[in-house]
C-alpha cells in the first residue's frame, strides 16, 4: 500500500558519455607529456567503492574533517543557503549530505555523478535515510554538461554542493572554467558551497595520498583494468608501481602510475611505449588557502558570501553567490581558523 514512504524510490537520469569521447580523451591524454588521463576514469564501480575505503584510511583526514564541519555547522550552512532544490556535483556515496538535507529540508536532493550504477545505490541508501525527500540521480560528466536536464524538481531556485575538494582535480584555469559552468547550470539567485583542501605540511599530505594499507595504489591501478576492460588495453598492473608526491611550485600533490620498465602497451588501437621511470599521471589534487579559492572564484563569476574551517585549519566550507558586479572580496582579513563572514 502506498503510504509516507512511496518517495523511496529515486530516479536516475543517465548521461553518461558515449564511449567515443572516452576514447578520444585517453588518446590525447596518451599523448600529453607527461601522460595524463581525467581523474573521472578513476571512477568505474571498482574505482568508486575504493575512494570509499580511502576515505576511511587514518592518514586520510579530509572526509572525517570536513563531514565533523558539515555536522557542526548545518543549522548555520542551511540558513545562509535558504531554500531550494540542492543539486550535489560529484556526489559518489553520498554520505556527507545527510547533516545539510536535515537542517535544510530542500525542495528535492539532486546528485549527480559519473558512476551511474555506483550513484544509484548511493541514492537508493540515502533514500531510505530521507523518505520524504525526493532524490533524483543523474550520472554525468558535469563539466561537459551544457544544462542540467527539465524535470519538475529542478524547476525551483538551486543549490550546489561541491564538497570533498574535487576542484582540486582540476588544474586552477580548468577550474575557472567548472566554476563558470557550475554558474550556468546553477542559474541566478543560486548559491553553491564548496569544501576545499588547504596546504598543509608536505609529510601530512605525501602520507594522505600514499595510505599504509595500499588503497590508494589500488584505486590508481584500478585505472589500468578499466583501460583493459573499455579500450581493449593490454596493461599489465605488476609493470607499473603507484606513486603520490607534493609539487610545492603548483600547489599540488601529483599521483602517477611510474612504468617499472621500459615497455610497450595497446591501448585503444594504438601502440604506446613508456621508458622506465615514465609517470602516467592519474590525477593532480590542488591546495588552495582559502583567499587563493576566494580569488579563483572570483574570475569565475562568483562572489564569497562567507566560509567556515575547521579549527586546525585543514579546510574550508565557502558559501558562493553570482557576483552581479558588487564589491569584490580583495579586501577580506585572513582567515580566522573559524567561521569567517565576507560581508
Ligand atoms: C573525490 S570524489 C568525492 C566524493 C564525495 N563528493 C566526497 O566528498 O567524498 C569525486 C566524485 O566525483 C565524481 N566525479 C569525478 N569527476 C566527475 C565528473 N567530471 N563528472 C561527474 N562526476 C565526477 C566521482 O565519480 C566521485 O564520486
Amino acid at each position: 500500500m502506498a503510504g509516507p514512504l512511496a518517495l523511496a524510490a529515486p530516479q536516475l537520469i543517465d548521461l553518461h558519455p558515449p564511449a567515443a569521447d572516452m576514447r578520444r580523451l585517453v588518446v590525447s591524454g596518451m599523448e600529453r607529456q607527461p601522460r595524463q588521463l581525467p581523474a573521472w576514469l578513476l571512477y568505474d564501480d571498482e574505482g568508486s567503492r575504493l575512494f570509499d575505503a580511502i576515505c576511511r584510511q587514518p592518514e586520510y583526514g579530509l572526509t572525517r574533517t570536513e563531514t565533523a564541519l558539515l555536522e557542526q555547522r548545518a543549522p548555520e550552512l542551511a540558513q545562509a543557503l535558504g531554500p531550494g532544490v540542492l543539486v550535489e556535483f560529484g556526489a559518489g556515496s553520498a554520505r556527507k549530505v545527510s547533516p545539510l538535507l536535515e537542517a535544510l529540508q530542500p525542495d528535492a536532493y539532486v546528485a549527480l555523478d559519473i558512476s551511474a550504477a555506483h550513484l544509484l545505490q548511493a541514492c537508493r541508501a540515502l533514500q531510505q535515510r530521507h523518505p520524504t525527500t525526493p532524490v533524483l540521480g543523474i550520472g554525468c560528466d558535469y563539466s561537459q554538461l551544457e544544462r542540467l536536464p527539465a524535470h519538475p524538481w529542478l524547476e525551483q531556485r538551486r543549490l550546489g554542493f561541491y564538497p570533498g575538494s574535487s576542484i582540486g582535480n582540476f588544474s586552477p584555469e580548468e577550474a575557472v572554467t567548472l566554476l563558470r559552468q557550475f554558474r550556468k547550470l546553477l542559474g541566478p539567485d543560486s548559491r553553491l558551497l564548496i569544501g576545499i583542501d588547504q596546504p598543509k605540511a608536505v609529510e601530512r599530505l605525501e602520507a594522505a595520498y600514499n595510505d599504509q594499507a595500499g588503497y590508494s595504489a589500488a584505486f590508481a591501478l584500478n585505472l589500468l583494468n578499466r583501460l583493459n576492460r573499455d579500450l581493449e588495453g593490454d596493461f599489465r598492473l605488476e609493470a607499473f608501481r603507484y606513486h603520490a608526491w607534493w609539487q610545492a611550485e603548483s600547489s599540488r600533490i601529483a599521483m602517477a602510475l611510474i612504468s617499472r620498465k621500459p615497455q610497450t602497451v595497446t591501448l585503444a588501437g594504438q601502440r604506446w611505449t613508456f621508458a622506465a621511470g615514465e609517470a602516467l599521471i592519474t590525477e593532480y589534487s590542488v591546495k588552495y588557502t582559502p583567499d587563493a579559492f576566494g580569488q579563483l572564484a572570483q574570475r569565475a563569476g562568483w562572489r564569497s558570501l562567507q566560509r567556515w574551517s575547521d579549527a586546525q585549519g585543514d579546510l574550508s566550507l565557502h558559501l558562493l553567490e553570482p557576483d552581479d558586479g558588487r564589491s569584490s572580496e580583495a579586501d577580506l582579513e585572513p582567515d580566522s581558523g573559524q567561521q569567517h563572514s565576507d560581508r
